[in-house]
Order: C-alpha cells, then sequence, then structure tokens
C-alpha cells in the first residue's frame, strides 16, 4: 500500500507538493493508495482501478494536538468514492485516547452496514515509547474493538510479539525517510516477522528514485527478496530511470 495521505494534517509534506508530477508514476506498482478524498477527486484520475484506502479522520493540523481527531467523512461519500477501506488514526495512550477509539469503533460500524474494511493506525504521540510493549497494546486493542487490520510501526525488539498478538493482519508504516537500503530491510524484517505488507510512504515519495524504490518494496512483501536483492534491483532501476531522463 502507498500511502499519501500526509497532508491531511501536515499540508504539502516534502515530496507530495504535486501529486500529479509525483505520485502518478508509482501507481501502476501499488496494491492500494492510501490517500485523502480531497487527493483522490482533484489528482487521481478515474484510469486508476486498484484498491482506495480513504483517510477517514482529522481535525488538528500539525500546530495543535494531534490526538483531537474526529470522523472526517460520511460513510456515503466513502461508498460513492468505491473505497475498500477506511483509515482512522488511533492514539492509544494520547489525550484524545476515548475519542480516537470511539472515532474507529464507529466507521467500523458505519464500514460493516456496506462491506467496507477499517484500517487502524496506530499513531504515537511524542510523549509515547516505540516499542513492542507499546505496539502490542495499541494493536491488540484496535483488533479487540473491530479493526479488519492495523497499521504500525516496526520495532527492531520483539516486533514479532506484536504480529502474534494482534489476530488481525499487521502493515507496517514507513515512517521518517531512511536511507533506502535500511527501509528496504525493515519492510523484510516486518515482513518476514509476520507483517502482511507495509502500507510506506516518505520512504517511497521521498526516494531519490520514487519509482525505482516502490519496485523495490514489492519485491520484499511480494517476491520474498532479500534486502541486499531488492537494494540491488533499486540501484540499477534508478540508473535505468535516470538513463530514462
Ligand atoms: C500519517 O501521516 C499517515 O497515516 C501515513 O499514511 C503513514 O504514517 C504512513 O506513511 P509513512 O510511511 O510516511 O510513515
Amino acid at each position: 500500500m502507498l500511502a499519501i495521505d500526509h497532508g491531511y494534517f501536515q499540508g504539502p509534506t516534502t515530496g507530495l507538493e504535486r501529486v500529479d508530477i509525483t505520485i502518478l508514476p508509482l501507481l501502476p506498482y501499488a496494491d492500494t493508495l492510501m490517500l485523502t478524498r480531497g487527493i483522490l477527486r482533484s489528482v487521481i484520475p478515474p484510469t486508476y482501478t486498484r484498491g482506495i484506502v480513504l483517510r477517514a479522520s482529522g481535525g488538528p493540523s500539525i500546530l495543535k494536538e494531534l490526538s483531537d481527531e474526529e470522523i472526517a467523512l460520511d460513510i456515503e461519500d466513502a461508498i460513492r468514492l468505491n473505497a475498500a477501506a477506511l483509515a482512522v488514526q488511533v492514539f492509544i495512550g494520547g489525550p484524545y485516547e476515548t475519542r480516537t477509539v470511539h472515532n474507529m469503533t464507529r466507521l467500523v460500524d458505519m464500514g460493516m452496514r456496506y462491506g467496507i474494511a477499517t484500517l487502524a493506525v496506530t499513531a504515537v504521540g511524542r510523549e509515547m515509547v516505540r516499542d513492542a510493549r507499546y505496539m502490542r497494546l495499541a494493536c491488540r486493542i484496535c483488533a479487540e474493538l473491530g479493526a479488519t487490520y492495523v497499521k504500525t510501526y516496526y520495532v527492531a525488539e520483539g516486533f514479532d510479539t506484536v504480529t502474534a498478538s494482534c489476530p488481525v493482519p499487521i502493515v507496517i508504516a514507513g515512517g521518517k525517510k531512511l536511507p533506502e537500503n535500511e527501509a528496504l530491510e525493515m519492510a523484510h524484517n516486518a515482513v518476514q516477522q509476520g507483517a502482511a505488507g507495509v502500507d510506506m510512504g516518505r520512504n517511497i515519495f521521498q526516494a531519490e528514485s520514487p519509482v525505482a524504490m516502490i519496485q523495490a518494496v514489492r519485491k520484499v512483501v511480494h517476491e520474498g527478496a532479500s534486502p541486499r536483492e531488492a537494494y540491488d534491483f533499486y540501484l540499477s532501476e534508478k540508473e535505468r530511470e535516470r538513463g530514462k531522463a
């Protein structure tokens, strides 16, 4: 899954200033696109026919308390836009923890009426420790309360315990931009330790060659490529792309 929904609280994030130029070339390689309805309506062509995961929560910008979110989408619009899933931020331990959990359960209920899945996104507040203990807690709560699948962050120690204790599929967010070889290694480790896949944004669209990177990530997730194989592929594709320019 390719995540490009960052603008819903960050505005024009680096790499997403011109979605029409930077993201459209990536679409043939994305199984699913996670985005806001604003970008879907204004930029993504109707010829895109793969999965749509719609950002369904929002409210605060980066200038405010991020957990202060509400549901920001009507189910009828999600149906109109042919969403496969609705994505909602859940801030376990955050100042508005209960509201964000209830945002999720309401979306689960709305989605269930129409066969639309809910992706719970475990958002880690600045004050939280990003470790397996926290991720186990957050992922399990989301699954227990009805999320169809959960997005969380990879942690180097004990990620297998996070996937093992969560009864629904887990995908990992990429997080802040890493060197490409490290991002591929993280994706590989996550899948080896039980993640169903990735929902990656910045590590793809901020890569030196996003088209090469998304294909390298695909190799890890779908073909079981090792980090080395995927990185070698990335480097050769990057050169090929450069040759085309
Ligand atoms: C939060 O901004 C969004 O849910 C992103 O979709 C998510 O964080 C994944 O993007 P990245 O891989 O850049 O962390």
